[in-house]
């Protein structure tokens, strides 16, 4: 296994059969994100970080007329996942498969390019979160989008709870990426792509896109 993998394995061990009832309350915008993929009918979703699987289930049951695929570094939250997509008999039109987000084959799921990729909490744990980013941005074909739901910089909240929520998102090895904004912002400037950016909660959370224009 990779350091990646062993790193996400430690860290979810024992939490994976408690993480979807645990995390609802604090993984905010989760469900605007899935609101907003707006995918294409027979388009092809991506969810990379795909953890347990609950967006993929919530986004498949949401827009079924498109077809969805997740990845995660971690063997547990991949055996829970899939556990989970076949209880809500979901196996036809949802596949998942592990890699790494900072360097994921060219090809998956026998597929390049995806119309709508989106990461949900998972760059915030990624440290070459950039270089995830740009993997992605890469697998989007003309008129498909990239959508993040994350942690946000906090600013607009009271000084003593980003400093509790910080110290506790440490223990859970999650950084706020808070520059971002601006490397999405040079990011789409290089490609052409145009880029949204929408604090949440006065800066607890934040869902933004990169969209790659029609050709
Ligand atoms: C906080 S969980 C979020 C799971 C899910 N996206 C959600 O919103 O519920 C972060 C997930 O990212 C995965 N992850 C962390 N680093 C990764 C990497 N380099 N490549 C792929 N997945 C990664 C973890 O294993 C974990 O399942």
């Amino acid at each position: 296994m990779t350091e990646a993998a062993l790193r996400m394995d430690r860290m979810y061990g024992w939490q994976a059969s408690i993480y979807d009832f645990t995390r609802r309350p604090y993984l905010l915008g989760r469900d605007q994100l899935i609101e907003s993929l707006c995918p294409p009918n027979g388009g092809r979703v991506l969810e990379i970080g795909c953890g347990t699987g609950r967006n993929l289930i919530h986004a498949a049951r949401r827009w079924p007329k498109a077809h969805f695929f997740g990845f995660d570094v971690s063997p547990i939250m991949l055996s829970k996942a899939r556990e989970s997509i076949a209880k809500a008999d979901l196996e036809s039109n949802v596949r998942v498969t592990q890699a790494d987000a900072v360097n994921f084959p060219a090809i998956l799921f026998g597929e390049e390019l995806f119309q709508r990729v989106y990461f949900s909490y998972t760059l915030s744990m990624i440290p070459d979160w950039t270089a995830a980013l740009e993997r992605a941005a890469d697998a989007l074909p003309p008129g498909g989008s990239l959508l993040i739901a994350d942690f946000g910089d906090q600013r607009d909240l009271p000084a003593w709870f980003r400093f509790v929520l910080r110290r506790w998102l440490a223990m859970f090895d999650v950084t706020p990426r808070n520059d971002l904004e601006g490397v999405m912002q040079k990011l789409a400037g290089e490609r052409g792509y145009n880029c949204d950016f929408h604090r949440l909660y006065r800066g607890y959370a934040f869902i933004a896109a990169l969209r790659r224009p029609k050709d």
